[in-house]
């Protein structure tokens, strides 16, 4: 018998390539964890609150009555009517149900977007620090990434200028992400019409991703469909699994005009065939009912910023922003460490604490590690007494 020899589709071996490092000291942390050390995990965006009972009540009481079948493609009108309905609360452009199309999460309706996009090779701009993500997306996609500095000097700012000047011929779609996972950033209404605006003379797409919409501080987020003027070259991303602690539902949705509805809804029927009606109608749920759970959420997110940066803010040699918005802080460690890969690695080692280091974000980020707010509490105090040991003992070996 011949050897069989596997060979692979481009698309596939894309992924394979891909940065496989972005998650070495999060497995290492894993793996000293399993062998009984006590790690602190503040690496990843995943809500540390359960989904709210009210929601699991209705989720259980759709299955009991047998909502368990094949559903629309575009997805479930109940919960198109429910997104659509948020899209429409404070925006001057009314949202029809029909120009919503529902996926199982936000990954999965970013992947539909780019899909119906852009082609292999075409280019697509994304400000970095950008969601890590994006990177095998766009990898699988084979599309041709330019990325946009915000620098850390300027807090990361969404900086519309910068994005404008990298838009070129090639450019077909702009991506841009608000608030922005990992930094916390918020573009502007201002910014947001600007951009749209200058895209659509253009003639490119620009697509937002706001998962973090409902997880903000200060002030509160708009919709990149709510700031644009016009709409047919406007894409917005959005889901449950940060705002609600519903993670694992997958949940997502992708909201848009004309032709574009129905290539994401000819798309979503090729490749998924619709998502489960149960958890549609608890979204749907969720998101008619979840003023409540929502700001008990944002408070306690909130509660635990403050607690961080309060915290660096006293440790000599670290340095962050206080974020406006989503699930992180960014902590400046460029006087205490080569880089923040060095420093997640050497604080996993002497303390056992786990962050994730800010270069696959983007070069932007390369000096900083990102510490999740998805942990309580009494579980952030203790890894911030870890954290100041660990520096203060560098420090003085270093002076
Ligand atoms: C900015 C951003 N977009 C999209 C996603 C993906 O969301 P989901 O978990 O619903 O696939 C995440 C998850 O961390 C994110 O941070």
């Amino acid at each position: 018998m011949t050897d069989f020899t596997p060979r692979f589709s481009l698309q596939s071996e894309a992924l394979a390539c891909e940065g496989s490092n972005v998650w070495a000291v999060s497995d290492r942390a894993h793996s000293l964890a399993r062998k009984g050390e006590d790690v602190i995990f503040l690496c990843v965006g995943d809500p540390n609150f359960d989904t709210p009972e009210p929601i699991l009540d209705f989720a259980r009481a759709r299955l009991g009555v047998g909502r368990t079948h094949y559903s629309p493609a575009a997805g479930e009108p109940m919960l198109q009517r429910a997104i659509a309905d948020i899209e429409s609360r404070v925006s001057p452009h009314p949202c029809s149900p029909d120009d919503v199309v529902v996926f199982p999460g936000g990954t999965n309706a970013i992947y539909a977007v780019l899909s119906c996009l852009l082609n292999p090779g075409e280019e697509i701009v994304i400000p970095e620090p950008m969601y890590i993500g994006y990177v095998p997306i766009c990898d699988n996609l084979r599309l041709s990434v330019k990325r946009v500095a915000c620098p850390a000097e300027k807090d990361f700012a969404f900086d519309v200028e910068a994005i404008k000047a990298a838009i070129s011929e090639q450019t077909r779609v702009v991506m841009i992400n608000t608030p922005v996972n990992p930094t916390g950033a918020m573009a502007t209404p201002a910014q947001l019409r600007a951009l749209a605006a200058y895209c659509r003379k253009r003639a490119i797409w620009l697509v937002c991703d706001e998962m973090y919409s409902m997880i903000t501080f200060a002030r509160r987020h708009t919709s990149l469909r709510t700031a644009a003027e016009a709409l047919d070259n406007i894409v917005v991303i959005d889901g449950l699994s940060k705002s609600h602690a519903m993670s694992g539902w997958r949940l997502g949705w992708a909201v848009a005009r004309g032709p574009l509805v129905d290539r994401l809804a000819q798309f979503a029927g090729a490749t998924i065939f619709g998502c489960p009606q149960f958890i549609q109608e608890a979204a749907a749920f969720a998101l008619e009912f979840d003023s409540y759970f929502v700001k008990q959420m944002c408070d306690a997110y909130e509660r635990r910023r403050d607690l961080i940066v309060a915290r660096i803010g006293r440790i000599p040699g670290l340095g962050c922003y206080s974020p406006e918005a989503g699930m992180f802080v960014m902590v400046d460690v460029s006087d205490v460490a080569a880089s923040g890969q060095e420093f997640a690695e050497a604080l996993l080692d002497a303390e056992r604490v786990s962050v994730l280091p800010g270069a696959p974000f983007g070069q932007s980020a390369v000096n900083h590690v990102r510490l999740t707010l998805a942990a309580d509490e009494v579980v952030l105090t203790r890894a911030l007494d870890r954290i100041e040991r660990f520096v203060t003992h560098r420090c003085r070996q270093v002076g």
